[in-house]
């Protein structure tokens, strides 16, 4: 039961990975892709893979959160309370409400909000980094 737990913080990493994929996918469209022909087949497809990130980036978060959650439950069952892990699940949280701020009060308008929303995303990947090198310590 106890292995559970590692299997549920790859979930969350699956979770982030795809929250994060939001900021490579614009740069890499805003750089090359919007330079297309409307019409190419490169950029229609493109899009097709850019739209449901971007739409979905908000669940693949709160995917994440849950699976932190259970991560939580079941190493505090089996394992310890993690130092690291709690640094990188304050992130996470923070980050969630720093989005949710920029989504639902700002409307998704580019200000201050998403320079932290962004700098705190990558805060939170080394504080993961960090929790997996040092096995959950
Ligand atoms: C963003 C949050 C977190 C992520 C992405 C994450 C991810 C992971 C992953 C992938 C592993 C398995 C590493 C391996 O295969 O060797 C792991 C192990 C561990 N995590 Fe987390 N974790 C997070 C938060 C936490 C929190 C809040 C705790 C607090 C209890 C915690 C406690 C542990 C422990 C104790 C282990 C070691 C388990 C073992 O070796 O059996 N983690 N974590
Ligand atoms: C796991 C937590 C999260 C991570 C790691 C994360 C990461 C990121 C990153 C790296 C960007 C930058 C993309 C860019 O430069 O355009 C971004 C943008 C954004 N995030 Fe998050 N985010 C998280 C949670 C959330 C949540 C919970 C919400 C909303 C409820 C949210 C709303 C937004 C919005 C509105 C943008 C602006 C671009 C867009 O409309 O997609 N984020 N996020």
């Amino acid at each position: 039961m106890g292995d559970y737990g590692k299997i549920f913080g790859w979930l969350i990493i699956v979770g982030v990975g795809f929250s994060v994929l939001n900021y490579p996918i614009k740069l890499i469209s805003r750089r090359w892709i919007s330079r297309l022909d409307r019409e190419s087949v490169l950029r229609k497809s493109y899009m097709m893979i850019q739209k449901p990130i971007v739409k979905y980036h908000r669940y693949f978060a709160a995917f994440a959160s849950l699976m932190m959650i259970i991560h939580l439950i079941v190493q505090l069952q089996y394992r310890w309370l993690s130092t690291t892990g709690v640094v990188a699940a304050g992130l996470l949280v923070l980050n969630g409400f720093v989005g949710g701020y920029g989504h639902y009060v700002k409307k998704k308008k580019k200000s201050l909000w998403l320079y932290i929303h962004r700098f705190v995303a990558f805060l939170a990947v080394v504080s993961i980094v960090v929790h997996i090198v040092l096995r959950g310590r």
